[in-house]
């Protein structure tokens, strides 16, 4: 690439747009250069917020823009194959949303394409660059709580939105598994590997999707991964990991920059705190950044075969659950 500076554009213009577009501005190697909407409005709107030079009123618009490297993602998860498709058809590199597509036929076919074009493509899974989640992959690899017995993952909050709402509604793709779950399962998936055994049960919404779940990974026939993701109700978003010699405690909003702290069983106690720069998406877009100068077609940190393997656990969970998003899964 002749420019040493990443050019972003950014489609849709809602919640994470705004927190990612905020990351943006302390990323050394990039620059945000275009936002698309539906509605032009939005998009002026957002454009002048963040000082962005360009603004559309269609995501094919912008994806025209020859000035575009990068494009962000930013819409609901039933969209996110066919815009990131469109991407690469212009030509752009891609940084998609979690989930990668609703399904694993979806994320196999984004992540073919990119192949073929030889273009970048990255899940936007945030909390893998955080130096918390890091730190944490770090203690339990090393052995220092010894070996892992228990883990407890909770993401759990009421949603004050309505049916039609993308939490809910079965046409978007609605449900806690794909939408907050997707950490929890994430965070077992990276630090134990891939479950032996799993059960999984749902609260099913009159729409079918989950408004609650809880799914249970068995490693090792004695180590349990237990795990529950809801828009029913407010409790910790906690992370606790279990180990023979001690435990890892990542607290409240566990999936988000915070502490790391390490209890030993002879009594002793260790915190470990980070410097964060922005809100933490600065981390996914520093790598994007950096992958796309080097050439790359993928991360090494969040790789295709990651995403793939997550979008594989969720599909097994959704099909334990009898949940199907009846447009996608064919
Ligand atoms: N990484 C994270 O921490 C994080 C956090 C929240 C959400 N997410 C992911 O980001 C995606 C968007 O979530 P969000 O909370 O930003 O959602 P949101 O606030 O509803 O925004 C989604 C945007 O997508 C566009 N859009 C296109 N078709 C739409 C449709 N049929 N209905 C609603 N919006 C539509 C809209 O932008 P325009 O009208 O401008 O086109 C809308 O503002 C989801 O896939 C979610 O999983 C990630």
């Amino acid at each position: 690439m002749e420019n040493q500076c990443i050019k972003w554009g950014i489609i849709g213009t809602g919640r994470i747009a705004h927190t990612f577009a905020t990351a943006l501005q302390v990323v050394t190697n990039s620059e945000l250069a275009a936002v698309g909407s539906r509605d032009m409005e939005k998009a002026t709107q957002f454009a002048s917020e963040f000082q962005i030079p360009k603004a559309y009123g269609s995501y094919e618009d912008l994806m025209k823009d020859p000035e575009v490297d990068v494009v962000y993602i930013a819409t609901p998860h039933n969209l996110h194959e066919t815009n990131t498709l469109l991407a690469l058809n212009h030509h752009k590199h891609v940084l998609c949303e979690k989930p990668m597509g609703v399904n694993l036929q979806e994320s196999t076919r984004m992540i073919e394409k990119a192949k073929t074009e030889n273009l970048f493509l990255m899940e936007a899974l945030w909390s893998r660059f955080l130096p918390n989640i890091i730190k944490t992959k770090e203690i339990v690899t090393s052995g220092e709580i010894g070996e892992v017995k228990l883990m407890t993952v909770f993401f759990s909050l009421r949603s004050k939105n309505g049916p039609e709402h993308r939490h809910f509604n079965i046409d978007l793709c609605g449900g806690s598994i794909l939408d907050i779950g997707i950490y929890n399962i994430f965070l077992s998936l990276f630090l134990l590997g891939k479950p032996q055994q799993f059960t999984a049960i749902a609260g099913l919404s009159e729409q079918g999707g989950d408004n609650s779940s809880s799914y249970t990974f068995r490693y090792n026939n004695d180590t349990l991964s237990v795990m529950y993701s809801s828009f029913m109700g407010e409790s910790p978003i906690v992370a606790e990991i279990h180990g023979t010699k001690g435990k890892v405690t990542l607290e409240h909003l566990w999936f988000c920059p915070g502490k790391v702290k390490v209890n030993y069983l002879d009594g002793r106690e260790n915190i470990f705190e980070f410097n964060v720069k922005s809100n933490g998406y600065e981390y996914e877009a520093e790598e994007v950044a950096t992958c796309i100068l080097a050439g790359k077609t993928q991360s090494d940190l969040w790789s295709w075969s990651d995403s793939k393997q997550l979008m594989s656990m969720m599909d097994a969970i959704r099909k334990e659950c009898g949940i199907t998003y009846p447009a996608h899964d064919k």
